[in-house]
């Protein structure tokens, strides 16, 4: 299908829109004109008015475009990449929920893995809704048409994952993440995909987004920019969703796709909004050594296991019981301890070998194709005859936008109390509702997005009809992004992004890592705030255009995960505990005394992060129906 209908005649004006093809009128093209004087503005500014907007278009945001198109409300959903190319594409593992297809199980057996997963850092009454509604969802995906993998007797079939147990933990390993093959993500992303179409969502590809248009602490929209003909489009709507993914490339490795900058946590920055939770980052034990590209944990899941440099399959010394299939942080904090205790692979001794030969071929060809093929690619590896060199590599973010369960983001003044924002919802990695707490099981990502994609939905879908009245906004509403938009375009000092982005990402790879102490993190700190300056004072571009202006977009990116890692750092530097990912050698403890509370953090544009906390939820939504987990020391 041809992407763009064009008319000759109509050159800057059109909207890029896939299903729909909408043209932009010639009274649209009048307004464009009159909202481009009105900012000061040489180029066209295009309005556009919705019920609702979806940023991002991964699983979080196609899911939550599906149930508010769906619903019958006018959506338009903006993303800076063609949908299958978001980063949910990359997703191998799969999706949990307790169907019991291989061995009885129970959601309130998810719920208490996945509060323990959390170090008791999840909000109780979010995991208890998330779990409780995790078999609806996969249900939902297979009637939506997902290709799951099957069991002989045609059931979708299950594979264990790391953290999950039966009984409370008291049954032995769980087998209740759902999958196709480890290509999981795939599936499910052209999946929702299919679905979004068919539900008549406006897309807006290739869209850029600035800035949030707020109007008295309400959110009216956002403001973007066209990458493909450097339009600037602002987009009102009375409901926000932010689906805009994590900012895994505020570090030198990780395994998340080149796209995930924190746009949306940095825009909400903007906004004068806190973020959550920032300091904990999940490296995921299996990083292609050098590469830093995934290998799933479903490859331990299917009977894989580690190995360190003397042969010895060490986790059984860490997590005796659960072993390879312990939570990720034990994992990974684990293969490090190897690794800094001499015991590390290879002539340096400085990663980890997976072992998978010993698995049979056809099993491998059935369950784990992908791996088979990346380990190929990225190592040079035939997982059949080798053990793939791995090393713990950044993979998720657990903080990001607060929001309750329903989807809402929750704004806290200076005093400490909280309320919702008028028209703003945030979905998926963006987010942070929270279930995952300090730390995020495996395969409960596929499960937060599209539950709480829909969740959004559900609630902007009972409180809003179509065609309900829109805010009243300024004229000039978005100056202000715009402005900053072009002293970046315009910036002529003596450092590219590409210089500062790397100065970031290696300064959080070397001091906000596994292992954290006060001296790493203020150096870390000290060393993001002279990147801050830097890109304040030195920035240079070259580009001066509007047209995939690409040093302009990975330039936005980068100011974007400058604001991820300055609130990251900071955070971490003040939560002198560890608990879940965030492992500090200086407090080797969890402290539940000082530090069961969420971070807080607030960043505007140009000043320092400020820091602040709020309490965890505690309880369930109903404790009758599932009674909450109360902290206890977690081990595995
Ligand atoms: O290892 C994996 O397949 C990753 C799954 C996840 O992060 O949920």
């Amino acid at each position: 299908m041809k992407r763009y209908y064009r008319l000759p005649r109509i050159r800057r004006y059109q909207v890029p829109c896939v299903n729909r093809r909408t043209l932009v009128s010639q009274a649209q093209r009048r307004r464009a004109t009159t909202a481009a004087e009105g900012l000061g503005l040489s180029y066209p500014v295009v309005d556009h008015h919705y019920d609702a907007i979806v940023v991002g278009a991964g699983g979080a945001g196609l899911r939550a475009a599906v149930g508010l198109a769906e619903s019958g409300l006018e959506t338009a959903c903006i993303s800076k990449l063609f949908p299958t190319r978001s980063h949910t594409v990359a997703a191998q593992g799969g999706i949990n929920a307790a169907l019991g297809n291989m061995t009885e199980d129970d959601w309130k057996w998810h719920m208490y893995d996945t509060v323990k997963g959390s170090d008791w850092l999840g909000d109780q009454d979010a995991i208890h809704y998330m779990t409780k509604a995790a078999a609806t969802a996969v249900y939902e995906l297979e009637n939506y048409g997902m290709p799951f993998s099957r069991t002989e007797e045609g059931k979708i079939y299950q594979r264990p994952l790391g953290g999950q147990s039966l009984d409370y933990g008291k049954g032995g390993q769980a087998y209740r993440t759902a999958c196709a093959a480890d290509r999981t993500g795939h599936a499910m992303l052209h999946t929702l995909y299919g679905q979004s179409l068919k539900a008549e969502t406006n897309f807006f590809i290739e869209y850029f987004a600035l800035d949030l248009l707020m109007v008295d602490g309400a959110c009216v929209g956002v403001v973007c920019l066209s990458m493909e003909d450097g339009t600037i489009h602002r987009m009102f709507a009375r409901n926000t969703v932010l689906a805009t993914g994590g900012y895994g490339r505020a570090y030198f490795s990780c395994t998340s796709a080149h796209t995930s900058t924190g746009d949306g946590n940095a825009m909400v920055a903007r906004a004068g909004l806190p973020n959550q939770d920032m300091e904990f980052v999940q490296f995921h034990p299996s990083g292609i050594y050098g590469a830093g590209v995934l290998i799933t944990e479903g490859a331990r899941g299917e009977g894989g296991f580690l190995l360190n440099g003397e042969g010895e399959r060490f986790m059984e010394r860490y997590a005796p019981t659960a072993k390879d299939l312990a939570s990720r942080d034990v994992v990974s904090r684990s293969m490090n301890m190897e690794i800094r205790e001499g015991r590390g692979c290879g002539a340096e001794k400085d990663h980890i070998y997976l072992q998978l030969s010993h698995l049979p071929k056809e099993m491998i060809h059935e369950r784990l194709p992908g791996i088979a093929e990346t380990a190929n690619i990225f190592a040079g590896i035939d997982i059949t005859r080798e053990p793939i060199p791995v090393l713990p590599t950044v993979h998720y973010c657990m903080g990001g936008v607060p929001t309750n369960w329903k989807g809402q983001v929750i704004s806290v003044a200076e005093d400490g109390s909280e309320k919702t924002v008028d028209g703003l919802y945030a979905a998926g990695e963006a987010a942070c509702v929270s279930v995952h707490g300090a730390n995020r099981l495996g395969a409960n990502s596929l499960l937060d997005i599209v539950v709480f994609g829909r969740a959004a939905a559900l609630h902007i879908a009972k409180n809003n009809e179509k065609g309900m009245p829109h805010l009243k906004v300024p004229e000039d509403i978005g100056r202000d992004s715009l402005a900053d938009m072009e002293e970046i375009r315009m910036s002529s000092g003596d450092m590219p992004s590409s210089k500062l982005r790397m100065d970031m990402q290696k300064a959080m790879q070397k001091d906000v890592a596994v292992f954290r102490t006060e001296e790493s993190l203020s150096t870390g700190n000290s060393a993001v705030q002279q990147v801050e300056r830097d890109f304040a004072e030195r920035l240079s571009l070259t580009d001066r255009s509007l047209i995939w202006n690409s040093d302009l977009i990975e330039t936005l990116e980068m100011r974007n995960l400058l604001t991820c890692a300055s609130q990251t750092a900071k955070s971490a530097l003040l939560r002198k505990e560890s608990r879940g990912s965030h492992a500090r050698k200086d407090f080797g403890e969890r402290d539940d005394k000082e530090f069961l509370k969420h971070t807080l953090s607030w960043q505007k544009e140009g000043e320092d992060v400020r820091i602040g906390y709020r309490d965890v939820v505690l309880k369930t939504l109903d404790e009758k129906e599932c009674p909450s987990v109360p902290p206890k020391k977690r081990s595995y």
